[in-house]
């Protein structure tokens, strides 16, 4: 179980391009790099804990289309299983199309299904038990509820990517979550708070558990009994900034998996999302475990 993380959430094919700068008017441009990957949240964090060497799984809604297939050709390839992933008949994939900029921001245009069945009832939520974590997105809300119910019921870490979404399917799932992890942007959207103190203690009034915000290259924050803790980014130069977030909470999940604190979860995940900003292509870029260790022993801290 140690090193077993199951995942729940999007799964859609990403094409990402890599271009100076991000458009502001009507025009054409010309990338210099391309790549198609299967991706989205949970399923870029669930790829990124098998590239560190743990067990993934993902639960996940696809369409019986061509693009869904190119999803899990993809993810089965990056070491996940997807034998538990749903085709839904007559449904569309998930797509989206992405340019990366210069500094490694990124434009991104999703379109998910909206016709895609919500029900979670065929989700086999009896092996939750045989995982050492479970980890949930905002994009299946009745699947993310159904999953860190049955997570935290059978005693796991049951850790929310909180990032933007409808604030109903925030205040919705972050009650539900042992560890609620969320994106600046979508810790203002859900209590109105511009800082990342008053933001997390917003937050804690409605958290249940623990609740820490991924900050881009400052890193990571969190409430340790009302005291604010920080996690600095190692500073690396960014070339594409996508699914960084995803890297952090796959990470942060598998160290969780391995009775690490949260400090310590937290700057093994900071350096693995740094690292993965230094590489184009999405969650592509995600690093090994040697990496990551190399990365913390060269700035003096315990792997
Ligand atoms: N420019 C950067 N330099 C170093 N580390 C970065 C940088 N940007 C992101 N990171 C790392 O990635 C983590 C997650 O980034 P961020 O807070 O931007 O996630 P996000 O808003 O959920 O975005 P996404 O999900 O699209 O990756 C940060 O906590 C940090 O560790
Ligand atoms: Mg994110």
């Amino acid at each position: 179980m140690p090193g077993s993380v199951l995942c729940l959430g999007a799964a859609v094919l990403d094409t990402i391009f890599r271009v100076e700068a991000i458009p502001t008017v009507p025009t054409k441009v010309l990338p210099s790099d391309c790549v198609q990957v299967g991706q989205g949240m949970a399923s870029a964090a669930a790829a990124a804990v098998a590239r560190l060497g743990g067990r993934a799984r993902i639960w996940a809604r696809v369409g019986d289309d061509a693009a869904g297939r190119h999803y899990l050709a993809d993810m089965q390839a990056a070491g996940v299983d997807v034998s538990q992933v749903r085709r839904v008949a007559g449904r569309r994939t998930a797509i989206s199309t992405i340019l990366v900029d210069k500094a490694g921001q990124c434009l991104v245009v999703p379109y998910y299904d909206p016709a895609l069945d919500p029900d979670p009832s065929w989700l086999p939520l009896g092996e939750v038990a045989g995982f050492g974590a479970a980890l949930a997105d905002t994009r299946w809300p009745d699947g993310a509820a159904a999953l860190l119910r049955a997570a935290r019921a059978a005693g796991r870490p049951a850790v929310l990517d909180a990032d933007i979404a409808p604030v109903e399917v925030l205040a919705r799932l972050v009650p539900l979550a042992t560890h609620a992890l969320f994106s600046q942007a979508a810790l203002a959207l859900l209590t109105g708070c511009d800082g990342i103190e008053a933001g997390l203690r917003a937050a804690a009034g409605r958290a249940t558990g623990l609740v820490g915000t991924t900050a881009g290259g400052r890193g990571f924050y969190w409430l340790d009994g009302g005291a604010l803790r920080h996690v600095p980014a190692p500073r690396v130069a960014a070339v594409d900034t996508l699914a960084a977030g995803d890297v952090f909470h796959g990470a942060f999940a598998l160290l969780l998996t391995e009775g690490r604190t949260i400090a310590a979860s937290a700057r093994f995940a900071c350096a693995a999302a740094s690292l993965k900003c230094t590489r184009f292509g999405g969650r592509l870029g995600a690093p090994r475990r040697a990496e990551v260790e190399a990365m913390l022993a060269r700035a003096g801290q315990e792997p």
